[in-house]
């Protein structure tokens, strides 16, 4: 037995298929092995949070409290960990306090043992009330730090230093954290800084220290490894098969690496070895969330850019849309201009999209010209303390429409409580709390779950769990259609529809589009998907917009996108500026504003439709 085993949590069954294959893998793949895993010695098991939660309600129709209960039943030896967004729980705002508090309070009671924290800008006072909840029920609770660069691509810098991590460090284990995380989610600590940052904790630290890292720039594996010998208590490991590429390191190399060593992890590799070939039986299933057409499975220009694999593959869907793909290049060179601007958010979840946005928009439509809503919102504090003050001039531009004085208190004393208002929202459907926190968190995409979850919508097909047979049936169907088909099709219109047509004991899916719009044929809302999955929403082709009357503007969608709502009604008055139209675009709210002062004529789309680049949003009459 080694003198001072490095301890190992697993993150197979949650960071592991998120990072790898949009959080897709179903209860039934996990089912089969969680006991094994139980029996396999692990300090603890990631099983939760973060966008499984809105995965399994959004696409796999399972409901996460009920997989959280099956993973305890399955697992009851290991301590069970979960991801919490500190105020914003598993969703993507800042939520009230009493929907915190029933969050982990129920949490805690299905099945949760180890509540790991983090806030995006690492924020105490965004972490603060859920620390004091996880405390009250007597679970564990470990904060995170965001890890982070300013710009040099190392530890150091104005900003992101020693004596910056440090301090949080010393901060967050006053808040009475049980242990503390390293949370380097974008790959970005390079083995020598973490050997300094790991030692630096250390001894100011009495709590354990863990480090979460990801393959994504290729250094993790060496990270890990000089963060152990510097003294690191716990490691996030993958089983194989889901690790490296942008999850985090193996744990099979490194069982070998340190064995005989004073930090051997105690894991029995054969035991491994067999759990990892249970997946590799399994993950075909996946494939089309899995397969990349990159030759390399490290993202070695992250190195250079320090944009996370995930930013960049939504920024060249974003581009794609919006028929702008030649422009990537102005816009990685816009993120580090704005993230400058911003005072250095840490690149993750929200900042990360809503950096990545605004420098599309930026690029697009000029700096600063279109603000989303998100971005605002930041701007005006409502996201937390930026880590360095903002940019004046940015403050001034992106309020410019807008009266609202920015914020120095704490983000969450503003809301209002809002449990009974969730409670109250779906008790036509259900009284169970756990019905109410999904609502809370997801309000469209979680109601449309209860529905299903409680029979009074049928599961639409593509949310159904398929057989493997199913899935190889289905790649040879279309690998046969794709050879036949002829290479000068035109490209599908928003019309088209898939069918299912049966010959016999075949099946053959095919998609119809009919030549001619047909009237009233209309366009099925589109769900953006907000976490970080690759799954993108069905675009619309552009369709050329009636010209402008005269005495007429008219407010274009600037992207394609779905429209959210609209501010005004037809009839109303309207000031040039005054908000129009809500549309969601690059998975951020922008606020369309009137060109003219006028009447509203007339508003053409509706809400939840989605809409092309150029499509007419609304027409102001003068
Ligand atoms: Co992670």
């Amino acid at each position: 037995m080694a003198k001072h085993p490095i301890k190992i949590t697993d993150t197979t069954f949650r960071d592991g298929h998120q990072s790898l294959m949009a959080t897709r893998l179903r209860m039934e793949d996990m089912e089969p092995i969680a006991g094994r895993m139980d029996e396999m010695g692990f300090h603890s098991m990631e099983v939760w949070g973060g966008a499984t939660f809105d995965v399994a309600t959004r696409f796999l129709a399972e409901d996460p409290w009920e997989r959280l209960r099956t993973f305890k039943r399955l697992m009851p030896k290991t301590p069970l960990m979960m991801l919490l967004r500190g105020q914003s729980l598993v969703g993507y705002r800042t939520y009230a306090d009493d929907l915190v508090d029933a969050f982990v309070q129920r949490s805690a009671e299905v099945g949760i043992d180890i509540f790991r924290v983090f806030d995006a800008l690492n924020d105490e006072r965004n972490i603060e009330r859920a620390a004091e909840a996880i405390k009250k029920k007597g679970k564990h609770l470990q904060l995170a730090i965001c890890y982070t660069v300013t710009e040099e691509g190392r530890l150091g810098g104005p900003i992101y230093n020693l004596d910056y991590f440090v301090g949080k460090a010393k901060s967050f284990q006053e808040m009475g954290a049980d242990s503390i995380c390293i949370k380097d989610m974008g790959g970005l600590l390079a083995p020598y800084d973490a050997a300094e940052l790991v030692t630096a904790m250390k001894s100011v630290l009495d709590v354990p220290l863990q480090l979460h890292t990801h393959y994504t720039s290729g250094m993790a594996s060496m990270t890990a490894l000089k963060a152990i010998e510097a003294g690191l208590d716990v490691l996030d490991t993958c089983l194989s098969p889901l690790a490296l590429r942008t999850a985090q390191p193996a744990i099979e190399p490194l069982v070998m690496a340190l064995s005989d060593s004073d930090r051997e992890t105690g894991l029995d590799l054969d035991k491994i070895l067999e759990l990892g070939d249970y997946l590799e039986s399994v993950l075909p299933k996946y494939r089309q969330y899995l397969e990349s057409p990159r030759a390399a499975v490290i993202d070695a220009k992250v190195l250079k850019h320090q944009i996370p694999g995930g930013m960049s593959s939504n920024l060249i869907s974003q581009l794609r849309e919006a028929d702008a793909l030649d422009r990537l290049d102005e816009v990685l060179d816009e993120i580090p201009r704005i993230r400058k601007e911003l005072g250095y958010p840490p690149l993750v979840t929200p900042m990360s999209q809503m950096t990545g946005s605004q420098a599309v928009s930026n690029v697009l439509f000029g700096r600063y010209k279109m603000v989303s809503g998100q971005i605002k919102d930041y701007v005006l504090g409502l996201y937390g303390e930026s880590p360095a003050p903002i940019d004046s001039e940015v403050i001034e531009m992106a309020l410019q429409d807008s009266d609202a004085k920015p914020i120095d208190g704490r983000p969450a004393d503003a809301i209002e409580p809002e449990m009974d208002k969730a409670k109250d929202a779906i008790k036509d459907i259900s009284s169970d709390i756990e019905d109410a926190l999904t609502y809370a968190m997801y309000p469209t995409t979680g109601l449309t779950f209860l529905k299903i979850k409680h029979g009074l919508e049928p599961m639409p097909e593509e949310m159904k769990p398929k057989t493997l047979e199913q899935v190889e049936r289905e790649r040879a169907t279309a690998s046969q259609g794709a050879s036949k088909a002829p290479s000068d099709a035109p490209p599908r219109s928003r019309f088209s529809r898939q069918f299912n047509v049966y010959v016999g004991e075949q099946h053959f899916q095919v998609e119809v589009d009919p030549l001619q719009p047909m009237q009233g044929m209309a366009v099925r809302p589109v769900q953006s998907a907000r976490s970080g999955t690759s799954q993108r929403a069905a675009v619309p082709e552009q369709a050329p917009a009636p010209k402008a009357a005269p005495g007429e503007a008219r407010i274009l969608a600037p992207i394609p996108g779905v429209v959210l709502r609209y501010a005004v009604e037809v009839g109303q008055d309207v000031a040039a500026g005054d908000p129009v139209v809500v549309l969601e675009a690059m998975k951020m709210e922008n606020t369309l504003p009137s060109p003219i002062s006028g009447k509203v004529k007339s508003l053409p789309s509706q809400p939840g439709e989605t809409v092309a680049k150029d499509a007419v949003l609304a027409v102001i009459s003068s």
